[in-house]
This record gives structure tokens, sequence and C-alpha cells, in this order.
């Protein structure tokens, strides 16, 4: 059987920098594990417009949709703020998730013991906590149509549109129930049926599709509340299911509750594929953190733990991502903090080859 493929699309700002140290661990699995991957690399974001004139080159598109997963580092940065909108960095991850249809984001927020007090909330609050939020991703108003600027009278108008059809909410309710059954059996479905048609459509099919989880408790709250009281309590929650856009800015808001944004992973997974693996992009849920990059500050981990999704989701070696998992956890336990985690006193951060250098230490101890 040949090897399971990868692409590497490191991308902009940090991006190559976290990517670094996950191809390190990769090469580890090859030496130490036997588990081998077919690995390319290719450009995306600002990178491949200043290669290609397009953030994502239409032989990198086609060879994403050939491999059994991608692993993505970050785009964007200021050098292009001033592109034509069609040509943005951001553009080309957009097309990687709508060509590959990969509707299901799964945004865990898991804290690790030793970062229980980096948290901006209290200890109690967030120690051990453990929730995954699903943030629909091919839909809803990053993509609804009309949208645009036009010129109305003498002004112009912006537009977006938020638009679901009832297969685009049943198919990621149905993933987050699968996950919330392997879970803590509970989803709280959050949008806003109070003021937008969208959300009463949301809540009527998740609630539908509720029904063949009869094991799975379903609640159901309004996004801004939910945001409220995913800083107030977050341990009620299990797994939280979401449109594009409140995902996007729930998850960024949940980061802050593991210790940093530098910490969380994510796996984007559209329908399977012939082999019965879904086809997968996982990525960081950071960006490309233009006032770090090129300092080696970078806080790999939240790109090392992707590719642990990636162990989990693609290759069926849970084990495995365990064990990457376990690595970053005894880093952690033992003290090795990268700059965005610095809050003891007396503590020197490590670089982000040095956060590396720790893990792939914990990985040889862990054998
Ligand atoms: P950002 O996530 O890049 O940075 C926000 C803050 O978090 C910054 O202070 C940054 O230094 C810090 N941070 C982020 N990741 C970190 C890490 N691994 N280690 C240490 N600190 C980290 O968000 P932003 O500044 O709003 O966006 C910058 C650019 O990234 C924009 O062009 C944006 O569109 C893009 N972006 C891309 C992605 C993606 O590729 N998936 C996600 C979000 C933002
Ligand atoms: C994310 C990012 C992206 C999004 C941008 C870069 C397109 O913020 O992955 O969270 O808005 O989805
Ligand atoms: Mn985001």
């Amino acid at each position: 059987m040949s090897n399971p493929s990868l692409l590497i699309l490191p991308g902009d700002g940090i991006g190559p920098e976290v990517m670094a140290e996950v191809r390190r661990i990769i090469a580890w699995f090859g030496e130490k594990r036997g588990i081998t991957f077919d690995v390319s690399e290719d450009l995306v974001g600002g990178a491949a417009y200043d290669a290609h004139g397009t953030p994502l080159h239409d032989d990198t598109m086609a060879k994403a949709q050939s491999v059994d997963a991608v692993l993505l580092g970050a785009v964007g940065g200021p050098k292009y703020d001033g592109l034509d909108f069609s040509v943005k960095p951001e553009r080309g991850l957009l097309r990687l998730r709508k060509e590959m249809d990969l509707f299901a984001n799964l945004r865990p927020a898991q804290c690790f013991d030793a970062l229980a007090d980096f948290s901006s909330l209290k200890r109690d609050v967030v120690a051990g906590l453990d929730i995954m939020i699903v943030r629909e991703l091919t839909s809803g108003i990053y993509f609804g149509e009309p949208r645009g600027i036009i010129e109305e009278g003498n002004e112009r108008v912006g537009i977006n549109t938020q638009r679901y059809t009832e297969s685009e909410i049943d198919r990621v309710a149905r993933s987050a129930f699968e996950l919330a059954m392997k879970r803590g059996k509970k989803v709280c479905s959050m949008e806003k049926a109070n003021v937008m048609e969208s959300g009463i459509l949301w809540r009527e099919v998740v609630t539908e599709v509720g029904k063949d989880y009869p094991e799975v408790e379903l609640s159901h709250m309004y996004a801004d509340a939910g945001a409220m009281q995913l800083v107030r309590w977050p341990k009620q929650f299990d797994v939280i299911v979401t449109d594009n856009l409140f995902g996007d800015l729930l998850s960024d808001a949940a980061a802050m509750l593991t210790g940093s944004l530098g910490m969380l992973p994510s796996a984007s997974l559209g329908a399977p594929m012939e082999n019965g693996r879904p086809k997968a992009l996982y990525e960081p849920v950071h960006g490309s953190a233009p006032d770090i990059a090129g300092q080696a500050k970078a806080n790999p981990i939240a790109c090392v733990l992707s590719f642990a999704m990636a162990l989990r989701y693609s290759f069926d070696l849970g084990a495995e991502a365990e064990r990457v998992e376990a690595a970053v956890n005894k880093v952690l336990g033992d003290g090795a903090r990268t700059a965005d985690l610095l809050g003891e006193e007396g503590v020197t951060p490590v670089s982000t080859s040095g956060m590396g250098d720790a893990i792939l230490a914990a990985l040889d101890a862990g054998l």
C-alpha cells in the first residue's frame, strides 16, 4: 500500500515558522514509529500571490483535492492589505474550504492543566475544560449571494447575504451529534432565531436531526447569549454547533479559555471520499500574526495539535494523536513557554524551534 499523502501549505507570516516544527514531528513519526507520509509542499495566500498573482493556483487546488489531507499554516498580512478583494490571501483559503466542500470545522478548546492560570478567566472557570465548537464552514454570510459593494443613489452600499439551505444545516448538525455521541452527549446549537429567518430554519433543522440522536441532550441558545455563557461558565458545554460567522467569533473567544490563540487547532472535514475518510484540511485557528512574524516567537502548538487531529480524523491513528497531545501536555507541565504564554515570574520564553525541540524530546521520552 502506498503511504498516506499530505499536502503542506505553510502560507504567510508565522505560518511557515510553525509548520517547520510540524515537519520535524512528521519526520519523527517516519524515523521512530515507521509511519511515513508522502509529503508535498506548495504555496497559498500571499506567498502564492507573490509567485503567481493568485492566492491559490489551480494546480495547488487540484493537488489539495487529490491528497489524503492538507495541512495549512496561516494566510494574510499587512503587505497584502491594498490588494483587490478577489486576490487577497484569505480568498485562497476560502476557495480551498469551498471547493473541497469542507463543511464541518471542528475547533476543540481544551485547557491543559499547566495553563489553567494563563487564561484571562479564573482558574476554576477553565481548569479541565474540553469543549468542541463545530463551525459550519462553506456557506452562510461568507458565501451567500447577493454580495458586493454597489452604488445606490449617491452613495455606496456593502452587501453580504446570510443564506442556509436545510441540507447544509442538516449535514453540519449530524457532524455535531456524531461527535457528541463519542464525547459528553450534549449539543448546544447557537443562532439568532429571534432576529434572523436563517436562524429559525437552523433551529428547526437541528431539532429535527436531534430526533435521530435520542441519547444526546440538545439545547439552543441565541449566539449573543452563547458568547456570554462561554466566558461565564464554559464547562456547561460539550459540543457547540453554529454557523460560519458566529463560529468564527466564538472560536476566537474560546481560544482565550485555553490561555492563547496559539494553542487552538482545527480540522475542516467534508463528506467521506471513496476510501471512507473525509476530505480534510487541518490548520491552527490563529492567523499569520504579523506582529510577531520573523521573530521566532510564534507558538507552534496549535499547528502541532492540528497535525494530531489529522492523525486522528484522516489516518485512523488516534493512539498516535494522543501521543502528540501527551507530549504537548508534558512540555507545558515541564514549564516550556513561548512568549504568548508568559505570566509566571522569572520564566524565560522559548523560541518556536525551542518549543519544537521540547515536543520532540517529550515524544522520544514517551516511546
Ligand atoms: P492573528 O491570529 O494572526 O493574531 C492575533 C494575535 O494573536 C496577535 O497578537 C498574534 O501575535 C497572536 N498570535 C496568533 N497566533 C499566535 C501564535 N501561534 N503564537 C503566538 N501568538 C499568536 O489574527 P489577526 O492579527 O487578526 O490577523 C492577521 C492576519 O491573519 C490577517 O491577514 C487575517 O486575515 C489572517 N488570518 C488568517 C487565518 C488563517 O489563515 N486561518 C486566521 C485568522 C486570521
Ligand atoms: C479563520 C479565519 C478565516 C475566517 C479568514 C482568514 C478567512 O479568521 O479561519 O478563523 O474568517 O474563516
Ligand atoms: Mn477566525
